[in-house]
């Protein structure tokens, strides 16, 4: 069975402000990937080469990030979704212009699963359900589209739960085996009190008429990255699984899980997990101390740098201050310009300027 590939990274991204104000949330990168490159390379691990963008805003930024698929061997189309009108939306107009014409895979692009999706293409292309979903159990179900199971089936499901149904969260990857059911299941909905065709509803048509909704639960992690919350989380959940790795200059010192990579220079310490992208410098009196990700080109100075993660091109130099649980955008300046100690935690979109 040869299965398309969907991947939706339409929406503003608002929870996401102020770095969604200059790039779509799915450009952000984490460890030198962006946010959009793990789903997508999930697919072309399994051999899912044909590959729809659905884009919205600021989409031209991600087609010329993602270009046309050559780079990963994969041919992407991409699908432009004028209005935020949901993910059931989003699948409906990659069938109705042609591209989705058989059995196909969504997955929100800013989902971050950790084993890939291996194992469950395998299971769908055996088994051959109408629909076939992963669950996951969460702390804070009223945040997902939820299953409510009973007797191994699932008989209903519900998005943004507002009292407790069922803590088992719809991940956000689903499988169709016909698109002409989709569309017709599409063709019965009505937008939510959120204003978007819901997920949750297409796939509770295929259960209201007697389809078969195939379930598993996922093991491992999973994280959905919309807030700047989630986006710390799933780096902390990236850096618990890197494979420590040196291609750039140590001069300083390196401890525990440290990746380093290529023109990097490390003048000052690092302490694992941490990220330290291509063509970065860290400094003598620089520390960068577990679970930071410092991207691209970026330049620690001098301070201490903890639980964070700085974006291309920035340069952060804290005198003897420690950033903490922070997010540095694209083109950062922070400088401390007198003696400065304790503990400081910022949030700052492209191109910001502190002087402290
Ligand atoms: O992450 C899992 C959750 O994703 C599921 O549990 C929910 O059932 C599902 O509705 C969804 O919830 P969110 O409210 O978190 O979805 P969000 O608006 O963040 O959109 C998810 C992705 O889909 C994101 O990459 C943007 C893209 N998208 C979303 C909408 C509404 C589109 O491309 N077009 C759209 O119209």
């Amino acid at each position: 069975m040869m299965l398309k590939g969907l991947v939706l990274a339409g929406g503003e991204g608002t929870r996401l402000r102020p770095f969604t104000y200059s790039m779509p949330k799915h450009l952000i990168p984490l460890l030198g990937k962006a946010m959009i490159e793990y789903p997508i390379c999930h697919l072309v691990d399994v051999g899912i080469k044909d590959i729809g963008i659905v884009v919205g805003y600021l989409g031209h930024l991600i087609k010329e990030y993602l270009g046309d698929g050559s780079r990963y061997g994969a041919r992407f189309t991409y699908i432009r979704q004028e209005r935020r009108l949901g993910i059931a939306h989003a699948i409906h107009i990659s069938i109705a212009n042609g591209f989705i014409e058989g059995p196909f895979v969504v997955y929100l692009g800013d989902n971050i699963l950790a084993h890939g999706i291996e194992k469950y293409v395998e299971s769908f292309i055996t088994s051959e359900p109408d629909v076939y979903i992963l669950l996951c159990k969460v702390k804070d179900p009223s945040r997902f589209g939820v299953a409510i199971i009973e007797d191994n089936k699932i008989v209903k499901l519900v998005e943004k739960p507002k009292q407790f149904l069922s803590d088992m969260a719809m991940i956000g990857i689903y499988f169709f085996r016909d698109p002409d059911l989709v569309e017709k299941a599409f063709s019965s909905l009505k937008l939510s009190w959120r204003g978007e065709y819901e997920i949750t509803e297409l796939i509770q048509w295929f259960i209201d008429h007697g389809y078969t909704v195939k379930y598993d639960i996922v093991t491992g992690w999973w994280k959905d990255v919309g807030t700047p919350e989630s986006l710390l989380e799933a780096l902390y959940l990236l850096l618990d699984n890197v494979q420590p790795r040196i291609k750039g200059k140590v001069e300083g010192e390196v401890q525990g899980r440290v990746i380093v990579e290529k023109g990097a220079v490390i003048e000052g310490k690092v302490y694992g997990p941490a990220y330290v992208g291509r063509d970065t410098y860290i400094a003598k009196n620089a520390t960068i101390e577990h679970y930071v990700s410092v991207e691209s080109r970026s330049k620690i100075l001098s301070g201490s740098v903890t639980r964070s993660i700085i974006l291309n091109n920035s340069t952060i130099d804290l005198n003897k201050a420690r950033l903490v649980d922070s997010i540095i955008g694209n083109h950062c300046y922070v400088k401390a310009k007198r003696e400065l100690y304790g503990a400081i935690r910022l949030a700052i979109g492209d191109y910001g300027i502190l002087e402290l």
